[in-house]
Formats: structure tokens, C-alpha cells, sequence
């Protein structure tokens, strides 16, 4: 008899939310726990039933004066696709969570880095 494993949730992206000194100093710790609640709230949390969305709080993102920091990670067209943001709030941050959802275009607002054409964009 094999024991049984972890249960696997299949979904769409995984939000990262830097819990870094610096970001915490601009309010990451509130926007990680509002954020958490709207997703469990608005059924986009990957146990809820339908739900697509990870969020995970992490280390250090690497852009520490241009926090809250986040970045996004998905598959899309067979591909890796990473999204990363400087400065955001509640509502960019839940915004940036519906489009991982609706499997749509990361927004533009606030982001920085590697775009999907392959080119970088702007400095955090
Ligand atoms: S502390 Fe958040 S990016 Fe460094």
C-alpha cells in the first residue's frame, strides 16, 4: 500500500510579496495580509474552487528603495513569464492577482524588468 502524497493545486501564477526590512518599512507586511484576504474573499486563492492565484511572502526581491516589491511568475504561450513591480499598493497588487486569474496581460503600471517581448524595461 503507498502512502498518499501532497495534494497538487494546478494553477495559473504565483504572486511573491517581499517581506524584506525595507518593504516592511513601506507597508508590505499590511499589503501581503490584505492581499491574502481578497484573494480568499474574491475566490481567486488556488484552494478556493476555481481559484488560479498563488501568493507567497518572500525574501529580499532585490529592488529594496522602490518597495513594496513583487513579483509574479506564470506560464503563458509555453513559456515562463515573469512580471516584476516596484511600488505597489493594494489595488495595483489585487489588480496584478485578477489578470494572473483571467490569465490576461500582466498590467504595465508600476512594472519593471523583462517584459513579454524580451526587452527590459525601466528601473525600480
Ligand atoms: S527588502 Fe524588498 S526588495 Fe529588498
Amino acid at each position: 500500500m503507498t502512502k498518499a502524497g501532497p495534494k497538487y493545486f494546478p494553477t495559473a501564477g504565483h504572486l511573491l510579496v517581499c517581506q524584506g526590512q525595507s518593504c516592511q518599512a513601506r507597508g508590505s507586511q499590511l499589503l501581503y495580509q490584505a492581499l491574502w484576504q481578497a484573494l480568499d474573499r474574491e475566490h481567486l486563492a488556488y484552494y478556493k474552487a476555481g481559484g488560479q492565484v498563488r501568493l507567497t511572502g518572500s525574501g529580499c526581491l532585490g529592488a529594496c528603495s522602490f518597495g513594496p516589491t513583487v513579483c509574479v511568475y506564470r506560464e503563458r504561450a509555453g513559456a515562463l513569464e515573469q512580471g516584476w513591480y516596484a511600488a505597489m499598493d493594494f489595488s495595483q497588487a489585487l489588480a496584478l492577482a485578477h489578470a494572473v486569474q483571467e490569465e490576461a496581460d500582466l498590467p504595465a503600471e508600476h512594472r519593471y524588468g523583462p517584459t513579454p517581448q524580451g526587452t527590459a524595461q525601466g528601473t525600480p
